[in-house]
């Protein structure tokens, strides 16, 4: 039949059968391209067909960027005589058709950047013609065909951007005609074949974003011909070789960033002379940056960010000046390289072209460059987290192009340049954690393009210009923290409707809060904590309907809560806590969870959190009534209650079940109090874990109840609580002592060692003769051996929280397993906060300042500047008595012993909370040496009783 059909059908026929049934396929065809495709016209004329003009054959059929959908018709295979077939840019969906390989004719085959899947034919070889064969930007899958090494005219090789598998395979060094291989963004794997040296006529070699690994085989580095190099984003590793510039001559692109490479930058890459782009970012380079830019003279693009290049001293920079002769160098990265030393002066020189400068988180010291602003063409200006001193030049306002400027978390000090004003283009403005002094410019107010401002953490005052305040696209963040501003916050405040986080917390703003600032319908934080602000809370609060953290407390706001904060139903954080509010707490929305909410210090509030109704296990805390509630911690809340039996007072601490992690809290708490029995370790009375009456599930401790409350409340006495009494300096050692030493049980002397995870003063329970207990084991977690391995069933492993922050080492914070030293950090923290009367969070905490800093600097001359009030008079006391003393002994006095106890406690809080977890000592030394003090202090105390 085929027979039949081919000889009754002219060839011409064919071709036009099979064009049509190709138009057939194409489902969308918005610019109506195949509409010409009708009997009105030959088709040789049809949009997009050409034909041999003898035998009027279709060799030609380009339908690249023609907006069309559908699928590839399996007539394709008809058009026999096809030399060119280009599908690139549309929507084509489906297989290749197989019967491509009829087109033994065919030389360019693009089907790149189309939504094709399924695999490459593997037979492709019989198109022995094809010379170019491009379909990056698919779906395809499975591995790259063996078959396409016996394309033996193939140039052209792009699969570029696939779903492709496997190895690259060996055989594809025997293509000698190719020229430009790209098999980037695919899940390749394995090794790069040495064969690939082979391949003498490459120019372009694109290998990166794989999963390829090993070595690059030395034969690679001999193609002569390479101008374009690509191995980045994989796992590969190894040295380049120190000739690279000299066996690759002719290089232009060369990129290997994000790949482990190590050794030196090869200075040879001097000889390169087309080198335009060069990105060795994200590997192990070391050994500094050689000077061999000088005769790069179309540099245009340099990325060595992220390696280990510097060494932290004077002069790593000084390449820089055999850059100032890349006249046409745009781009410029040389972030987080340990490189140390200043500025040097000569990269103002750089080219005028510079659009990007990065030095981000390296050591740099100095100042900026006085002229920086010769640089005019800068569009990001990046010198974030090093230790750069001195001004902001004021040539700054020269950089009009400006659109990113980070100088965060240096040491710059002095005015804000008010010339910021000047760049009418700038974005995303960077100044916070320095020690910029005076007021924010108003001339910030002209950066209309404006949509992130950090100035947290200076030391700024004055009054927030209502220029900048009102900067209407402000999206991502405005954050003022942390600074000295006063006066009023501005009603322009509402005119940033874009807004997402605006934070103006610790300063000393005043007045009320204005109406508009309901206007920030996008606001999703808003901290305006630790002010002065007053009056009531604006209603139009309510009308922030995407917003999830509210943090108003520690101001002097009175007036009701808002009604309508209950219908904010993205709310998730709330502090209201330390003002003046008055009236009902609602009862709904975000006030039906009562770890979202804080209202504590607000003596006038009532009503609020529901009373829990209860089945008879319950009936100790008469159905847990507000009155019986002594405190609300992570997990849930405790209350007080009489046993029924015995009449011994409990404590009860129901866990709230709606809060994620609670019931894992309720169980790994139970596991450690089951398995524990230290005098210093809070006593459970039972666990209760049922099915309330309204049919949820219920779980509460019961505690022993501790009398004197917890350490919190002593170090900290809350005005309205019930007065605490001063804590002696030896009922304080006594404290650390009980704590260090159940902190010694849990962590040596049992079995499966446990970890507290949580240790601060408000879980430190004093009993009837003042003896500490630690309590609230609700993150704690059970440790398999010494190495910190987690026991494999660890039923608080899923839980997000390590801690507290303060008390939680800093560790933690960045991912680290909890661990021993963990809870050393945390003991040590809690150790100087005893004494020296501060919380870790105390607001002088800023600029990398912190409690243990604070003491450490402190130590041994200042001790006395920095222990708490009642500690000093007590010391000020000694100082009379043994001024007053006539038995005076020779050597030191009582006083000066108490003085050198203090230091060397003090001293082991110190190291303690060192930074270093290896840094920390262990807790069986701790309470070594803590004891031994004691020891002293107890002789010095009975000195003193002989004394009167
Ligand atoms: C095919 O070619 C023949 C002879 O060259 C011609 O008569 C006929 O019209 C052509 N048909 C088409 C569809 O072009
Ligand atoms: C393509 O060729 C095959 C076999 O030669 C034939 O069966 C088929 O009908 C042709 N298709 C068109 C659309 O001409
Ligand atoms: C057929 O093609 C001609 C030429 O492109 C065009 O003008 C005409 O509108 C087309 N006819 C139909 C029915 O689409
Ligand atoms: C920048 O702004 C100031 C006023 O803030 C103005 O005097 C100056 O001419 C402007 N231009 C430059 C390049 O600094
Ligand atoms: C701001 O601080 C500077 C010193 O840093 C001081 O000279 C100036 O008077 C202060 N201004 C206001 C408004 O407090």
């Amino acid at each position: 039949m085929v027979g039949v059909n081919a000889a009754t059908l002219a060839g011409n026929e064919t071709d036009k059968l099979a064009l049509l049934a190709i138009k057939a396929m194409i489902i969308q065809d918005p610019l109506n391209i195949t509409s010409s495709w009708n009997e009105s016209l030959h088709f040789c004329h049809w949009q997009g067909v050409s034909c041999s003009t003898r035998h009027e054959r279709v060799t030609q059929l380009n339908l690249s960027s023609q907006k069309l959908s559908g699928y590839i018709s399996t007539s394709i295979g008809n058009l026999s005589f096809l030399r060119t077939f280009d599908l690139s840019n549309n929507s084509f969906q489906g297989e290749i058709p197989n019967e491509i390989i009829h087109l033994f004719r065919l030389e360019t085959l693009v089907l790149a950047n189309n939504s094709l899947r399924g695999q490459i034919p593997s037979n492709i070889s019989n198109c022995r013609n094809l010379r170019i064969f491009k379909v990056s930007r698919n779906k395809f899958t499975g591995k790259i065909p063996f078959g396409l090494s016996y394309l033996s005219k193939l140039v052209q090789l792009d699969l570029d951007s696939n779903n492709l598998e496997g190895n690259i395979p060996h055989s594809l060094g025997n293509i000698s005609s190719l020229e430009v291989l790209r098999l980037g963004s695919n899940y390749l794997e394995g090794h790069v074949p040495p064969s690939l040296g082979q391949l003498k006529n490459l120019v372009t070699l694109i290998i990166s974003l794989n999963n390829l690994s090993g070595e690059i085989p030395e034969s690679m580095y001999n193609l002569s011909c390479l101008r374009v190099t690509s191995f980045s984003c994989n796992g590969f590793e190894g040295r380049l070789p120190l000739n690279i510039g000299l066996t690759l001559p002719n290089t232009e692109v060369f990129l290997v960033a994000a790949n482990n490479f190590s050794g030196s930058i090869p200075i040879s890459f001097s000889n390169a002379s087309n080198l335009w782009r060069l990105e060795l970012s994200r590997n192990k380079f070391s050994g500094g940056v050689p000077p061999i830019f000088k005769n790069l003279k179309k540099l245009t693009w340099l990325r060595i960010d992220i390696n280990d290049l510097g060494t932290g001293k004077a002069n790593d920079l000084s390449f820089i000046d055999s850059l100032t002769n890349c006249s046409i160098l745009r781009v410029l990265y040389l972030d987080e390289c340990n490189f140390g030393g200043e500025l040097p002066t000569s990269m103002v020189n750089l080219s005028l072209q510079l659009q990007i400068f990065s030095v981000e988180s390296n050591k740099l010291s100095g100042c900026i460059p006085h002229d920086i602003g010769n640089l005019i063409n800068l569009n990001a200006l990046n010198l974030h987290r090093n230790q750069l001193v001195g001004t902001i030049p004021t040539t700054i306002g020269k950089l009009y192009k400006l659109q990113e400027a980070g100088f965060g978390s240096n040491e710059l000090s002095g005015q804000i340049p008010s010339t910021f004003g000047n760049l009418t283009l700038l974005r995303r403005l960077w100044l916070e954690e320095n020690n910029f002094q005076g007021s924010i410019p108003s001339s910030l107010g002209n950066c209309q393009n404006l949509e992130l401002l950090h100035l947290y953490g200076n030391f700024l005052n004055g009054t927030i210009p209502r220029e900048v305040i009102g900067l209407k696209y402000l999206s991502l963040s405005l954050n003022l923290s942390r600074n000295n501003l006063s006066g009023s916050l501005p009603s322009e405040v509402g005119k940033m409707k874009f807004l997402v986080e605006l934070d103006l917390s610790q300063n000393q703003l005043s007045g009320n809060i204005p109406n508009s600032l309901g206007d920030c319908i996008n606001l999703v934080c808003l901290y305006i904590d630790h002010n002065s602000f007053e009056g009531e809370i604006p209603k139009s609060l309510s009308l922030l309907k995407v917003i999830e953290v509210m943090d108003l407390s520690h101001n002097n706001l009175f007036g009701h809560i808002p009604k309508d904060f209950a219908n904010l139903t993205f709310l998730g954080k709330l502090n209201l806590s330390f003002n003046d509010l008055d009236g009902e707490v609602p009862v709904t929305g975000v006030f039906s969870n009562i770890s979202a909410i804080s209202i504590a210090g607000n003596e006038k509030l009532c009503g609020g959190i529901p009373e829990i109704n209860s089945n008879a296990n319950l009936k100790a805390t008469n159905g847990f009534s507000n009155a019986n509630l002594i405190g609300v911690g992570s997990f849930g809340s405790v209350y007080k209650g009489n046993l029924e039996s015995n009449q011994a007072s409990v404590a009860v601490k129901v866990f709230n079940l709606e809060r994620r992690g609670a019931s894992k809290s309720f169980m790994a708490e139970c596991e450690t109090l089951r398995n524990t029995r230290h005098r210093n370790l809070v006593r459970i009375v039972t666990a209760c874990s049922s099915v309330d009456y309204q049919g949820n599930d219920f779980m509460a401790l019961v505690y022993e109840f501790m009398p004197n409350g917890s350490l919190e409340n002593w170090l900290h006495p809350q005005s309205g609580s019930e007065g605490r009494g001063k804590l002696t300096l030896l009922q304080k050692l006594n404290i650390v002592i009980d704590v260090a030493s159940a902190l010694d049980y849990l962590h040596n002397q049992i079995d499966m060692p446990i970890i507290h995870c949580d240790l601060k003063p408000s879980n430190i329970l004093l009993d009837q003769d003042m003896a500490a207990l630690i309590g609230d084991f609700g993150l704690s977690k059970i440790i398999v051996e010494d190495d910190d391995i987690e026991a494999s069933n660890n039923s608080t492993s899923t839980i997000g929280i390590k801690g507290t922050i303060g008390y939680a080492a800093p560790e933690y914070g960045m991912g680290s397993e909890v661990s021993s030293r963990g809870d050393m950090y945390s003991f040590g923290i809690l150790l100087l906060e005893i004494f020296t009367g501060k919380r870790p969070t105390d607001d002088s905490f800023i600029d990398g300042m912190n409690l243990n800093l604070f003491v450490k600097m402190a130590l041994p001359e200042r001790v006395m500047e920095i222990v708490d009030h009642d500690i000093l008079l007590e010391v000020e006391e000694e100082k009379e008595a043994s001024s007053s003393n006539h038995h005076n002994e020779p050597g030191q006095t009582r006083r000066e012993k108490l003085i050198e106890c203090l230091i060397s406690i003090l001293t082991i809080g110190v190291k303690c909370s060192e930074e270093l977890p290896s840094n920390r000592i262990q807790i069986h030394e701790a309470c070594k040496q803590l004891l031994k003090f004691k020891g002293t202090m107890l002789s010095l105390e009975l000195l003193s009783c002989n004394q009167n």
